[in-house]
């Protein structure tokens, strides 16, 4: 009887994720909805009875439910590149001309390049391991739970073998349009784009939502061919097929010439809107993977692949309104309000118009038909009014004089283009700061977003910096304020918690330092380590600093010599909050420390020697020859027989592009 029970559970499971691989993977219907509903619900009522013959590879797995508390860091054997953007023809005829002269005439593989995020999919076996995102392409983090829910990724492949594939997850743009829909009825802000709401939902703890997604995704990248004896991209694809992944059949095809690549971009673009997902460009890849080998890498990209970014699309609507914002250090920007348009898979209603020259330049009045562009990720732009549909009653546009907000004088400083609230009490300019600290490149603090901050700035919780920190003594206010529930003011008060974790760059961001983004912050977190030696640095120390100019070196002077700035920090370092660079260096230098590497083959970089000596001194361990102790075997070109027993004892193996991204980084 229970051998039967685990018999019938075998069947079931054979019988749905044949159903769903020819379904999902292979567009065939061969079972009704009823009938695959039956067996499910028969395989789910066995696994609840008799859970010892539940296996990890069942069908009733993809509807999710797996929550996990944080994503774990998974290292890349092959770091995982982006490819080299071209945006026209001719780029990609200097594309085919540098192939042919490197390599002689060769074959191409035409693919669409879909919008969405990439994976790397790890099977033992035949079975699902780990997947894993990108990430820096060196380090991913670990999304098995979620890519479990996808069902065109099989849990179990048709043979039995050991390896890596790598595709795109993406968002079906139909499942976007309804996602949206139902956000719109609940007041919930809309998903940007397919890109981003596919990111989103891959980066959810709780696999349910994923789940709702209904993501689903293409294969197209083999890293390991010669392991399987294959000989070109096209039979990497074919195989990769023959596994049970889904590949983009019907789009990828094998040319020769620029020719047969110009017209395959044109039946691209003339497809592209009819096709149930969105793809912003086409891969040329070389098809011979001995000419790929040839032909070799850069540090960031195969130089054997390229990708055609289709231009940017334009739609018209009209200019309804132009309206102003006064922006955290008191720019005034107008803003066009737009009659909603759907472009690239996001409803557009809004677009900078960055300052009174840019909008006289361009001449709009309000009422105009205007068209505004978008590419890709690019925040959309108004490129003209169209003056030719004017019907007389449209409305010059006029430059305020004062703040929208406080109403103070606004001031114009000489030969720039700007307006200023001066007003440093404005309130728009506090909540503004407020919404930058806690921005996503900054702080990080998910859960207080614009509309949020603006009303804990109205009711007083969080007048000044701070005062963040202490909404935890406002718990049972929050909870009462419309939209909060339990649940979610317990969620912002351990985001805001563990914010205090960040490394220095976030803060020196999120204090919003005149002319000091992102990157600069970064930068100047790596070189002084943390924040005592930063207000300690006199004028000359910052401007010696590569990047830092005249004025970027006297606006961080001026910051950390004003009282209040000095106070406000202060401050922040009694709260607990870490004033130390703990970032990407660290992350590197755990890749080196306490480990053991063992070199094989010729490095082109540096000799053997002198890299054991880096490696060294990052406190890794060198040795010459492999073990089971063994942790990393970097190889080179030409490698011996311990790249081969590296392989047999399942050893991590870094290629020369690994090592060097590791020590330039802790360079
Ligand atoms: S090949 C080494 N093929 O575009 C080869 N990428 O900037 C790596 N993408 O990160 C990628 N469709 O996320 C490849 N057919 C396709 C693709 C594709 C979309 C994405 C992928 C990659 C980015 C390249």
């Amino acid at each position: 009887m229970e051998n039967q029970v685990k018999e019938r559970i075998d069947e079931l499971i054979e019988i749905l994720n044949r159903a769903n691989y020819e379904y999902y993977v292979l567009a065939n219907t061969t079972l009704t909805d009823q009938e695959f509903d039956k067996y499910l619900r028969e395989l789910e009522n066995l696994e609840a009875e008799y859970p010892e013959y539940a296996r990890a590879d069942s069908p009733t797995k993809h509807v999710g439910g797996e929550v996990i508390d944080k994503f774990k860091k998974v290292h890349h054997a092959i770091p995982m590149l982006s490819l080299p953007d071209v945006f026209n023809i001719s780029e990609i005829e200097d594309f085919h001309a540098r192939i042919e002269r490197e390599n002689g005439n060769c074959e191409y593989v035409c693919e669409y390049k879909i919008d969405g995020l990439s994976v790397s999919l790890h099977y033992e076996k035949g079975k699902l391991v780990y997947a894993a995102t990108r990430g820096d392409g060196v380090v991913g983090e670990d999304i098995t739970h979620n890519v479990k829910t996808i069902k065109s990724i099989p849990f179990t492949l048709f043979e039995p073998v050991d390896i890596e594939v790598r595709g795109e997850i993406y968002m079906p743009k139909k499942v976007l349009e309804e996602l949206n829909k139902k956000r719109a009825l609940n007041n919930e802000p809309l998903l940007q784009n397919v890109r981003n709401a596919a990111a989103g939902s891959i980066r959810q703890l709780d696999s349910k939502i994923a789940a709702e997604r209904k993501l689903n995704s293409f294969i197209y990248h083999l890293p390991n061919p010669e392991d399987y004896g294959i000989k070109t991209h096209h039979e990497a694809l074919k195989f990769m097929k023959k596994l049970g992944f889904r590949t983009n059949d019907s789009a990828n095809v094998l040319v020769s010439g620029i020719d047969e690549i110009e017209n395959y971009i044109e039946e691209a673009s003339k497809k592209r809107d009819s096709l149930p997902y969105e793809i912003d460009g086409i891969v040329i890849k070389v098809n011979s993977l001995d000419s790929q080998k040839k032909l070799g890498m850069t540090s960031k990209y195969p130089r054997w692949a390229v990708a055609y970014k289709f231009p940017a699309q334009e739609v018209l609507t009209r200019l309804n309104d132009i309206v102003f914002t006064v922006g955290r250090t008191g720019r005034i920007t107008p803003n066009a309000v737009l009659d909603p348009v759907l472009l690239m898979g996001s409803t557009v209603k809004r677009a900078t118009l960055h300052n009174e020259d840019y909008v006289l330049a361009k001449d709009l009045k309000i009422g105009d038909i205007v068209s505004i562009r978008k590419a890709g990720d690019v925040i959309p732009e108004v490129v003209e009014a169209k003056k030719d549909r004017r019907v007389g009653t449209e409305k010059d546009f006029q430059m305020i004089t004062n703040c929208p907000i406080c109403g103070s004088l606004l001031e114009k400083k000489k030969d720039q283009v700007d307006y200023y609230c001066m007003n440093i009490h404005c309130s728009a300019r506090k909540v503004e700061s407020l919404i930058h600290f806690c921005s996503r490149k900054a702080m990080n603090i998910d859960g207080l977003g614009d509309e949020i901050m603006e009303d804990l700035y109205n009711m007083g919780f969080v007048k000044k910096i701070p005062d963040i920190y202490h909404l935890s003594d406002h718990k049972k206010d929050l909870i009462e304020l419309e939209g909060y529930g339990n649940k979610s003011v317990d969620n912002l008060i351990e985001a805001i918690h563990n914010s205090k974790q960040n490394s220095l760059e976030r803060l020196l961001f999120g204090l919003g330092i005149s002319g000091i983004g992102d990157k600069t912050a970064l930068l100047l977190a790596k070189l002084f380590k943390n924040i005592n030696n930063m207000m300690n640095a006199t004028y000359e120390e910052y401007q010696n600093i590569r990047d830092i100019g005249p004025t970027l070196a006297q606006n961080l002077f001026d910051y950390f010599h004003d009282e209040q700035n000095i106070l406000l920090i202060e401050t922040l370092k009694n709260l607990g909050l870490t004033m130390n660079y703990l970032g990407e260096e660290e992350k590197y230098h755990a890749l080196l420390t306490g480990r053991k590497f063992v070199l094989t083959g010729t490095l082109s970089f540096m000799d053997r020697e002198q890299l054991s000596a880096i490696i060294e001194s990052y406190g890794g361990k060198t040795s010459s020859s492999v073990s089971k102790n063994t942790d990393v075997v970097i190889v080179g070109e030409k490698p011996g027989t311990k790249f081969e027993k590296a392989k047999e004892l399942g050893i991590e193996i870094w290629n020369e592009e690994q090592i060097k991204k590791v020590i330039t980084e802790l360079d």
